[in-house]
């Protein structure tokens, strides 16, 4: 029998229907609350209690640090496939075949040019202009070049939509990093793999030929499916509201990368560096650090620790400590920002404060050491973050148009004056 809930207002009693989840979380539906009750809401700042939608994408435990792309775990998905498969699978719901996979492949490298004229914008930007501004803003661009909307009826103008942007968006992001760098723009080749060629794009030099170096190119294809989704997030939450008020995909995409700049989101990876960078520069005291972090007067928090969901070890953490271990071997690099980061990690999973508050490092702690081996500058970490997540953005846009969504749009208690009556300026 469906489960009710009963919620008793003043003398007047309201039974709403429970909704379970494949995985059998449990969920209060009340959509009817406001119409059965004479116009009583909810409120829920953060929305720390309140599921916006229902979703097969990405299932996640943040009890016991559990992460699945449409049913396959991110343990065996990082360890066995190719970010390009991840892409696919969570976008179309199912793993590809190998002729799945070519084709997407194909269409994708047939879309992977962006009009010459997007240059000239980029051209404008100063210098010192952040990458994700530029990310954001060139992909707000590509609806000049291309249809703003999509009509997601049609499966054949979905499907361009989604290679358009998977072709294009690696090379803006290489383009943003090559403005950083000095590096004459290119557009990779073909010939490729999806992985191979983004690192193509972004570390190519005029003047000599480019070889992946294939720990790299591993490291990267880990970092980027650890990415790929996150279920609600604060992006992916924009990238929905924003298109659910059908504006089309890159202008949904683009707010999306807006939202992940923040360093309480994706921006943290940068913030979690710059930490380690000035805790060394500091002298390393890690036990200086850890104090100023649990001292409510101080604004400063430990960077890459906590999670709005995972009160447990973050499983792509696990992963990525491991990967980050394995780069800085592979590649001979002695990085003193390992040993800052690794002390900072067992000194808060000691600490009372970290452990009542089930504060443990999240994606963001080892990824920017990885990239950082890699070459890649710190402001472009926050960019590559959003090139793994790009697939996860499309999945849960289209998901959100096809299941007919309506319109996102909160609504509020409002603590303002009441009405009252306007004085003429001279009267003030
Ligand atoms: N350092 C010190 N204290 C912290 C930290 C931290 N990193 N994170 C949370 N806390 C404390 C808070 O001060 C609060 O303490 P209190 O209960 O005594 O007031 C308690 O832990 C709960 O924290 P909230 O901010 O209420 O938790 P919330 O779920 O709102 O925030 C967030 C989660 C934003 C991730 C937070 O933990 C944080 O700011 N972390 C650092 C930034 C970061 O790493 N962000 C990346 C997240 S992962 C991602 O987006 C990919």
């Amino acid at each position: 029998m469906a489960e009710i809930a009963k919620l008793q207002i003043g003398d007047r009693a309201y039974e709403f229907p429970v909704t379970k989840g494949s995985e059998n979380e449990l969920a209060i539906d009340i959509k009817t609350l406001r119409g059965v009750s004479g116009g009583v809401i909810t409120i829920d700042p953060g929305y720390k209690n309140t599921g916006a939608c229902k979703s097969a994408i990405t299932f996640l435990d943040g009890e016991k640090g559990v992460l699945r792309y449409r049913g396959y775990s991110i343990e065996d998905l990082a360890e066995k496939a190719d970010f390009l498969e991840v892409s696919y699978l969570l976008i179309f719901g199912e793993l590809p075949s190998q002729d799945q996979l070519s084709k997407f492949h194909s269409d994708i490298k047939d879309n992977a040019i962006v009009d010459d004229d997007v240059r000239k914008i980029l051209d404008a930007f100063p210098k010192t202009a952040h990458p994700m501004g530029i990310l954001s803003s060139l992909t707000s661009a590509l609806t000049a070049f291309n249809p703003s909307s999509v009509n997601v009826d049609s499966d054949e103008e979905m499907y361009r939509a989604i290679v358009k942007i998977m072709g294009k968006l690696p090379v803006l992001v290489s383009w943003a990093m090559r403005k950083i760098n000095g590096l004459p723009l290119n557009y990779g080749s073909n010939s490729l793999g999806y992985v191979e060629n983004v690192m193509s794009m972004m570390f190519s030099k005029p003047n000599e030929e480019y070889t992946v170096n294939p720990i790299v190119r591993d490291a990267l294809n880990k970092l980027l499916i650890l990415h790929a989704d996150h279920e609600q997030n604060c992006s992916t939450s924009t990238v929905r509201i924003v298109g659910s008020s059908h504006a089309g995909l890159f202008a949904s995409l683009s707010a999306g990368i807006s939202a992940l700049w923040g360093p309480l989101h994706g921006g943290a990876n940068q913030a979690v560096l710059e930490m380690l960078e000035a805790i060394k520069e500091d002298g390393g005291d890690t036990k200086k650090y850890m104090a100023k972090a649990k001292d409510k007067n101080d604004p400063f928090r430990l960077m890459g620790f906590g999670h709005r969901v995972y009160k447990n070890f973050d499983p792509r953490a696990k992963i990525i400590k491991v990967a980050a271990n394995q780069v800085l071997n592979d590649l001979g690099i002695d990085d003193p920002i390992l040993d800052v980061a690794k002390s900072l990690e067992q000194e808060a999973l000691n600490d009372p404060y970290f452990v009542d508050r089930k504060l443990y490092p999240n994606v963001d702690f080892y990824s920017g050491i990885i990239y950082r081996a890699m070459g890649i500058p710190v402001e472009m970490f926050t960019v590559m973050f959003a090139l793994g997540r790009l697939p996860g953005w499309i999945a849960q846009w289209k998901e959100m148009r096809l299941g007919k969504e309506p319109i996102g749009r909160p609504r509020q208690i409002y603590t303002g004056e009441t009405l009252r009556e306007f004085k003429n300026i001279a009267q003030r």
